[in-house]
């Protein structure tokens, strides 16, 4: 298969989260009846869970927090799914230099945590898209649970078919979005069409590093047949071509490289992943180590 097809629609079947190895991720898992999404083969089905709102809300209660009261703070563990967690997420927000009032398209937004904080912390309005149903559905439940409804809305959609008029967003977001997606070029040139001139793309987003191949398995894949990635250097032409101009571009491997509940906290990871996640620890550790994966976050100017 050519890096010019579209291969969302061939991804495997997922990985399937079991009890898991602390006692806290064992009650955990204990109490969720998750499984796989079942319509067809698709990212979605990679990616999805059923159950996953309550999955999260079961953890928050586990951890202690008031169902009734949450913050974007206490549901960052759940609901930023990237390495670096909220963190990253904020980093990359004052790196584009986001202001009040900015319509931002979060593109493959799974849980809403990033579209969350930048609707609370720097004032934008989000809209999420996500090929995933159960991120979708667990997604608005939570944005309505923090009433922010009104600022944050959340919908299925494919990146490679986005749903919007031209030059309808000031902003186009993405982070950790883009791994199962071959057709990058048709990704790009789809931002590129959605955003206003003079609008913004950031991104933050694994990519080949100078060692390959990668060791499996990944979050985003069991083997290559469903891993896309690109060197940086590739990836910054690629996008340049699709029109846009870099106008900053960091390597964070060493900052934000690690999923975001490494510790006895459970996070999002843990969930979705169960116990493949031990697995995809030690890869990713190596992947790291080795250079096989860097992970880089960007802000370009759409002219
Ligand atoms: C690792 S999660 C990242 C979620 C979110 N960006 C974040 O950082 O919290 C990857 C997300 O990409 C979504 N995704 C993968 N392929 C997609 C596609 N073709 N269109 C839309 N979303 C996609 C998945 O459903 C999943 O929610």
């Amino acid at each position: 298969m050519s890096p010019g097809n579209n291969r969302v629609e061939e991804l495997p079947k997922t990985v399937g989260p079991t009890a898991s190895n602390t006692p806290i991720r064992a009650k955990l898992s204990a109490k969720t009846s998750m499984s796989n999404e079942s319509k067809g083969d698709s990212a979605g089905d990679y990616w999805g869970r059923n159950g996953l709102g309550q999955a999260i809300l079961d953890a928050l209660t586990a951890s202690g927090k008031n169902l009734d009261a949450l913050t974007i703070d206490d549901l960052a563990p759940m609901d930023h799914f990237h390495g670096g967690g909220k963190d990253s997420t904020v980093g990359l927000a004052r790196l584009a230099g986001l202001t009040p009032g900015l319509r931002i398209l979060d593109v493959g937004g799974g849980l809403g945590g990033p579209a969350r904080t930048l609707a609370v912390e720097f004032g934008c309005h989000v809209t999420v898209v996500d090929l995933t149903e159960s991120y979708v559905q667990a997604a608005s439940e939570l944005t309505a649970r923090l009433g922010l409804a009104d600022r944050v809305t959340h919908q299925v959609g494919n990146a490679l078919e986005l749903p919007f008029e031209d030059g309808n967003f000031g902003v186009v977001w993405t982070q950790n979005s883009g791994m199962n997606i071959a057709d990058k070029e048709r990704l790009y040139k789809g931002f590129f069409r959605v955003l206003q001139s003079g609008g913004l793309l950031a991104l933050g987003e694994p990519m080949a590093g100078p060692v390959q191949p990668p060791i499996f398995p990944l979050m985003w894949a069991v083997d290559a047949a469903t891993s896309f990635l690109r060197t940086p250097d590739e990836m910054r032409d690629m996008i340049e071509d699709a029109g846009f101009r870099a106008r900053a571009w960091d390597d964070v491997t060493s900052q934000g490289g690690l999923p975001n509940n490494t510790g006895p906290t459970v996070g999002i990871q843990d969930i979705v992943m169960g116990d493949a996640m031990a697995d995809i620890a030690r890869s990713g550790q190596r992947n790291r180590d080795e250079q096989r994966i860097v992970n880089v976050r960007a802000v370009f100017d759409r002219p």
